[in-house]
């Protein structure tokens, strides 16, 4: 069944409810003719309070025309938006919500396929849970990325620059003057953060999987490029129908691995190591960190992007033939016959794609990368039995190897409150530990990996520091940061157990993350040890601490993933 009479509404007699929705069609000024035609939703997450996804709009008028064009009959419906500025106490709180919203507004009203609209941080990761559990053919079409701003003479990344020139401002090194009329570029044009953050890294990563046609994810928001690959994707996905190829037959196992690929070879936001665990337990692909590893290992970072690389945006990542050129690049290490949403396979997609010739200095030829193992590393030890990574394409190098005594904060609150405290018994060789901030510690997994340079040191001249939390970071953040410590603080992982004076050792090169007490002592420790009270009982939010998986699981709600609990019919 496909069109309007798919799904009926239960009234107790089938003729009736398709004689009814007739009606109502009729009523919002549909014809007998629109209606014998596949019907394709168009999610949509504009909202005033996501400025990211300004553009949205005029994409989804785009994308309406392709499927008129191609024979099928748009209709945009609204969810929920995740603006990541905008959301208390963080739009990661807000993921899964998304995705069930998208999920059941997918599989309840009478659609054959569906293009997400989306772009923040979050929207990318939960629209494609949510279709992956809807099961209906769908195709992504994002916001795209802002075009970079001016200040100086010099190129401005958000939100790479917003905390690079505060921590100048908090250093004393920018008056306040001077940081207001930064504040007036950062955001220059409508769309997404435009370095190599968490929206341009599922933007891309997405591309990767094949859910989204070659080349979008790096198009700028306000190129009209981008308009007249909307309107192919409304074209696309009426073809997607008839070929019944759904997000399942698309995102396999060889898909995600292209995907991990891609994240390494652009030093891609961690968050991604998060997300793509997520979308594919709700296929039942299991996505272990030590695949991230294997993969990263073996991959070179070829992207000279911001925040890993040294300059360049995702306009620069256009130009020099956006993700499809970097596919081209890895090739040889990509699984060429996965499908993609042109219904065709990788390595057809490629075919005709040249190698980024007279643009190297942006995407570097394999053989020349930046670094020739991947941005992001996975580390295990005994203060993260489960998992940590850390970002190491956008670390100081001469942290990656540290051992230092450290400063524990025991939840943000406290960290706000000491942080610059002269008195803080803090170095620049100490590790700044900050607990209770992972998925139910935070609560929701908040972007406070980044914990800020504490005054005194910034005065001092230190412009990076090693931190160890439960949390996530912002993709555009630099900084040697080990997140995601698992299992987190607030279930009892061993990050609760943290000391002030305690030696951690970082051992990048050996994958490592050890804290230097012995046994008996954690013992008594995790013996004392009590879980901090819950935050929240009621509503989504009771919902979230009590079904919330830890970080290497993606965070999802057990009740979600595909092999826990399958979809019912
Ligand atoms: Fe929306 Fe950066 S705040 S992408």
């Amino acid at each position: 069944m496909q069109g309007y009479r798919k799904g009926l509404t239960n009234y107790g007699d089938p003729d009736f409810s398709a004689f009814i929705r007739g009606a109502y069609a009729r009523g919002f000024g549909l014809t007998e003719e629109d209606l014998e035609r596949p019907i394709i939703g168009i999610a949509q997450t504009w909202s005033e309070l996501n400025p990211c996804h300004r553009n949205l709009r005029e994409v989804a008028e785009a994308v309406k025309r392709g499927v008129w064009q191609a024979g099928g009959l748009p209709l945009e419906f609204p969810t929920i938006s995740l603006g990541e500025i905008y959301l208390s106490p963080t739009a990661m709180l807000f993921r899964n919500l998304l995705s069930m919203d998208t999920e059941e507004m997918i599989s309840g009203q009478p659609l054959d396929g569906v293009v997400l609209l989306g772009g923040c941080d979050k929207t990318l990761p939960a629209q494609l849970m949510g279709a992956a559990s809807a099961g209906v053919p769908a195709l992504t079409v994002t916001a795209g990325p802002m075009i970079g701003g001016r200040f100086d003479g010099k190129k401005l990344g958000a939100c790479s620059d917003c905390r690079g020139m505060w921590n100048e401002f908090r250093g004393g090194a920018m008056d306040e003057e001077t940081l207001e009329q930064v504040q007036g570029e950062l955001f220059p044009s409508a769309g997404h953060c435009m370095v190599m953050g968490t929206a341009s890294t599922m933007a891309s990563l997405t591309e990767a999987l094949g859910m989204m046609l070659p080349g979008l994810a790096a198009i700028p928001a306000v190129n009209s490029r981008r308009l007249r690959m909307a309107e192919e994707s409304g074209r696309r996905i009426v073809a997607m129908v008839t070929e019944s190829l759904t997000p399942e037959r698309i995102m396999t196992r060889e898909a995600f691995e292209n995907a991990i690929r891609i994240l390494m070879a652009v030093g891609g936001s961690t968050n991604a190591v998060v997300h793509l665990p997520a979308i594919a337990g709700r296929l039942g692909v299991d996505l272990p960190l030590s695949l991230f590893d294997d993969l990263s290992r073996t991959t070179p970072l070829i992207a000279n992007l911001r925040p890993s690389g040294a300059e360049y945006l995702m306009e620069d990542l256009a130009e020099a033939g956006g993700i499809p050129a970097v596919m081209k690049e890895l090739e040889p290490l990509l699984n060429g016959g996965a499908m993609t949403a042109t219904g065709k396979t990788v390595s057809e997609n490629l075919a005709s794609v040249p190698r980024a010739k007279g643009w190297q200095d942006v995407i570097l030829p394999r053989e020349k990368p930046l670094a020739p193992e991947g941005g992001i590393v996975v580390l295990q030890g005994s203060l993260a039995p489960e998992g940590a990574v850390i970002k190491v394409s956008a670390s100081s190098p001469d942290k990656l190897t540290h051992t230092g005594k450290a400063v524990v904060f025991a939840s943000q609150e406290d960290m706000i409150n000491r942080i610059d405290d002269p008195d803080l018994g803090a170095t620049a060789e100490s590790v700044f530990v900050l607990q209770n901030t992972g998925p139910v510690g935070g609560p929701g997994f908040p972007e406070a990996g980044f914990l800020p340079i504490p005054k005194k040191l910034l005065e001092a001249g230190v412009r990076d520091i090693v931190r160890v939390s439960d949390a996530r970071m912002s993709g555009t953040a630099g900084g040697t940061t080990v997140l995601h410590v698992s299992p987190e603080a607030a279930v009892g992982g061993p990050l609760a157990l943290v000391r002030d004076g305690d030696e951690i050792r970082l051992d990048v090169p050996d994958r490592k993350l050890d804290l230097l007490v012995d046994e008996k002592e954690m013992a008594r420790r995790r013996a004392e040890w009590r879980p901090p009270a819950p935050p929240y009982r009621r509503g989504y939010r009771g919902l979230f601490l009590e079904h919330v998986l830890q970080a290497p699981e993606g965070c999802d709600f057990d009740f979600l993933q595909k092999t826990t609990v399958p979809r019912e019919k």
